[in-house]
Parts: C-alpha cells; structure tokens; sequence
C-alpha cells in the first residue's frame, strides 16, 4: 500500500515579529535544515472512518477520536474535510515526526499542519495548492494561537523568503546576496500564543508606547527589505541590533536571550537578535559566512543547546 507523504520546513522571523501581529511588515526566512514529514497511508482492516495518529517526538499513538476537539489534529481534519466538502476518511494511518525544537519559535506547529495537509489531501486524491494549504494551516494557527499574524504559515507553506503584511498578498523577496546566519536555541521552551498575549496586554495599558514601537520596527523591516534587494548583507547586522533593542523594550527577551545575543555579537557577528515569539527558543546571528563555526561554538559556550547554521540562497524574488 503505497504511503503518501510531504514535508515542510522550520522558518525564521528576520525582522518584525509581534508588531506584525499589529499590521505591521515583517521579513521571514525558511530553515530547510530541520523540517517536519507526514505520511498518510490507508488501513484497508480498519473501520471505515477509523484515523489512527502517530507522532513519536510528542508521545502521541492514539484513535484521532481521543483527542480533545479542540486538540490542533482534530482542527486540521475538521478544516480538510469541509474545504474538500467530504463528510468521512476512509480508514488510515498518519505518521508525524519532526526535527523542529518544539516551542522554540521555529514554527514546528505550522509545519506540522502544512505538512499534514498535504499528505492527507493527497491521499485523499485531492491534494491542495499552496494557497489552501496556507489559508487551512492559519485556521489551525487561529485556533490554537490565539491572534497569529499568518506569517509562520505562509513562509513555510512557499518555503521561500518572504516580506509579509497581515491579510495582504505576500511579497518574494529579491535576495541580491546570500548570508548567513546561525540560529542559537536558548534551550529554554516558550508558548508564543503567550508571548503575544502577554504583548497585548501591555499594548492595551500602554498603547500609544506600543504603536511607537511597533512604528520603530516598520522602519528597521522597510530598511532590511531594502538592504537584502540591494546586497551588502551585512547591513542587515545593525538593523537587526535595533530590532532586538525594540523587542526587549516590548518585554519578550529574557536573560538567557539577551546572553546569546551578547556571546555572537561578541564572536564577530554583524549583529543579533531573538527570532519568534521570544521569552525563550532561540536567537538569530548575521555573520560574517567564513566565521560562523567560530560563533557557532561561541554560542554553546554561552549556553546554547544546538546551533544551526543556514545560508539565505540569493533569489530573484
Ligand atoms: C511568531 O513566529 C511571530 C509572532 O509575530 C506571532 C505571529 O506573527 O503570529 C510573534
């Protein structure tokens, strides 16, 4: 019986992230070295009906029926079959396994979802294109997460990167030079849907301090689209320096966060800043390509559980 099977990558948010929950711009990348895969295969003995779900990495073996209904699988199956109008699956089994740190601000939950959704609705002989794998991987985003912007969904759904404005077409960005960045895992798990809670009520009791910020974070995206369309990538170091600066101020570093930054800025990186929801997972480090082993074990030394290093390809948008 053959398996029907996809995968998705982990993403990165270069610039932008939380104000872009505001209607802000932000700048995301994909990180193809860590990915989520899904396979999908039918069980002809079962009953009809029957979705029998594996996902070792979080210790799930179990009947989808278990599951509470508002469990993110059962989201994602509802959404599939009411976008394909099919009211039941026949019997099957889908695998799930990821190398995506989980709660780490990598996107391992979007990704799990976009990979799942093509698996099933390829095996359901129906498979969706991106534009509906992302729309069906937001609403899983939407239901778990609270208030997400779509950015974690569509920058892995089209795997490319990605100059992003909540509920407008998304732009490919043009990368006139590679570059290269280490990402850093604090080790330390974080909830994003809490992170962006824990934004808006600040932003509720603070608003007018908030939108300066968020304005500040425009800008420094607005010059960093400019920068990498442009070349000189290192450019890109001080602007991120900014971002971090403004992050911090919005209360979503953490010491651990903040020792990171420190120790790749330190190691000769063009510059540093966390990457996600913050509070914990990881950071992003621009550096200089020939250096990046150097600053990788830089950042272990500080604390960092796992480093990864990822070169941005140019592109022509
Ligand atoms: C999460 O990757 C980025 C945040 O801006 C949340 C979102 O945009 O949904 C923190």
């Amino acid at each position: 019986m053959p398996a029907f099977a996809a995968r998705a990558p982990a993403k990165a948010i270069l610039f932008g992230e939380h104000a872009v929950v505001y209607g802000r711009p932000a700048i995301a990348v994909p990180v193809t070295q860590v990915q989520a895969r899904a396979s999908v295969m039918a069980e002809p003995m079962a009953p009809t009906g029957r979705v029998w779900l594996e996902a070792p990495e979080v210790g799930l073996n179990c009947d989808l029926d278990a599951l509470p209904v508002d469990h993110p699988a059962q989201i994602l199956v509802r959404g599939l079959l009411q976008a394909l109008a099919i009211d039941h699956l026949p019997a099957l089994r889908m695998r799930i396994n990821s190398t995506i740190p989980i709660a780490a601000g990598l996107g391992s939950g979007a990704a799990v979802s976009v990979a799942a959704l093509r698996a099933l609705s390829a095996f359901l002989g129906h498979p969706l294109d991106d534009e509906r794998v992302s729309a069906l991987a937001f609403q899983v985003e939407k239901a778990y997460h609270g208030t997400p912007s779509g950015i974690d969904n569509t920058v892995i759904t089209y795997a490319r990167p990605l100059y992003f404005v909540q509920a407008q077409p998304f732009e490919l960005l043009k990368v006139a030079e590679p570059f290269t960045l280490v990402i850093a895992d604090s080790g330390v798990t974080s909830s994003t849907a809490a992170a962006v809670a824990g934004v808006r009520a600040r932003w509720q009791a603070e608003p007018e301090r908030y939108e300066a910020l968020f304005e500040e974070i425009a800008v420094l995206v607005n010059a960093a689209k400019e920068t990498i369309e442009s070349g000189v990538p290192e450019k890109l170091g001080p602007l991120m320096d900014e971002n971090q600066q403004a992050l911090q101020k919005m209360g979503v570093s953490s010491p651990e966060l903040e020792r990171l930054v420190e120790a790749a800025r330190k190691a000769g990186a063009w510059g540093a800043k966390l990457s996600g929801g913050g509070q914990g997972g990881n950071i992003l480090a621009l550096v200089p390509p020939q250096q990046g082993e150097t600053i990788a074990s830089a950042l272990i030394q500080a604390g960092a559980v796992r480093t990864i290093t990822s070169v941005v390809q140019a592109s022509s948008g």
